[in-house]
């Protein structure tokens, strides 16, 4: 069987509670006759209880962007997965804003990403190639290396999904081609999960993010190696991020 078809929007650092709230209620109204992708709304640490509330009884489902490794303890400012796993059922792992300005490396993801299967939450393990490694002719040597390390002791990835952003696609309105994605994520990223998972890997819903917008992620979707979008900009716009969902589940249907 094919992995769900899921569209996940990453809010970032956008939205007040109070204007969490009505986006999340404006795409739960809208939603209503969409039927098939997985839907997973991620807003900031703050609106995730007021989200969760916003969405209950509807098909939504609620992430967060972030979570530290540990439990509980002495880590002032930080959240942990049992805090998480009150509000919400997913956790957006090692997004590139996180590695490039935050110092998320990957052995700090890979005990993220432990922590959240400890603690029943799904990863969306986030990876990607930077311009540079692009460049080099290092794009799947990259994305390989980060897949390799952030799943390092994992044993059952029932729950994972990942996600492939590559680092000069995000936010610069410069998408890949559906073409370039494919063959990272067709080859290097399911690869490397066949490799280490075995079947467990065909089950694994794979998103493409950076610059998705309703009128490219069509093409995206049609690949088969690609199940759904990983959404920042066009997700703080309701009809926008309606329509990506639309279009993911018309091309997956
Ligand atoms: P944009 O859709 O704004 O390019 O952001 C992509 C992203 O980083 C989603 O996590």
């Amino acid at each position: 069987m094919m992995p769900v078809p899921t569209v996940v929007a990453n809010w970032k650092m956008n939205t007040t509670i109070h204007e969490a709230t009505r986006l999340a209620v404006g795409i739960r109204d809208g939603l209503g006759s969409v039927s098939g992708p997985e839907v997973i709304l991620c807003p900031p640490f703050i609106s995730l209880q007021a989200v969760r509330d916003a969405v209950l009884g509807s098909q939504i489902k609620v992430g967060a962007q972030n979570m530290y490794s540990e439990a509980s303890g002495a880590f002032t400012g930080e959240v942990s997965p049992a805090m998480l796993r009150e509000l919400c059922d997913y956790v957006i792992l090692g997004h590139s804003e996180r590695r490039q300005l935050f110092g998320d490396n990957d052995d700090l993801v890979n005990l993220k990403v432990k922590a959240a299967f400890e603690h029943g939450l799904r990863p969306i393990l986030c990876v990607g190639e930077s311009l540079e490694q692009r460049d080099a002719g290092r794009a799947g040597a990259a994305v390989a290396q980060q897949l390799r390390t952030g799943l390092a002791g994992v044993v059952d990835i029932t729950g994972l999904l990942v996600a492939y952003e590559p680092v000069w696609a995000i936010g610069t309105g410069r998408a890949a081609t559906p073409e370039i994605a494919a063959e990272i994520m067709g080859g290097t990223i399911q690869g490397s999960l066949n490799a280490l998972f075995g079947d467990a890997a065909a089950q694994v819903p794979l998103l493409y993010g950076g610059s998705v917008n309703p009128d490219n992620v069509a093409g995206f979707a049609a690949q088969e190696c690609i199940h759904g979008a990983l959404v920042g900009g066009a997700s703080l716009q309701a009809d926008q991020f309606l329509e990506i969902a639309r279009l993911t589940a018309r091309a997956k249907g």
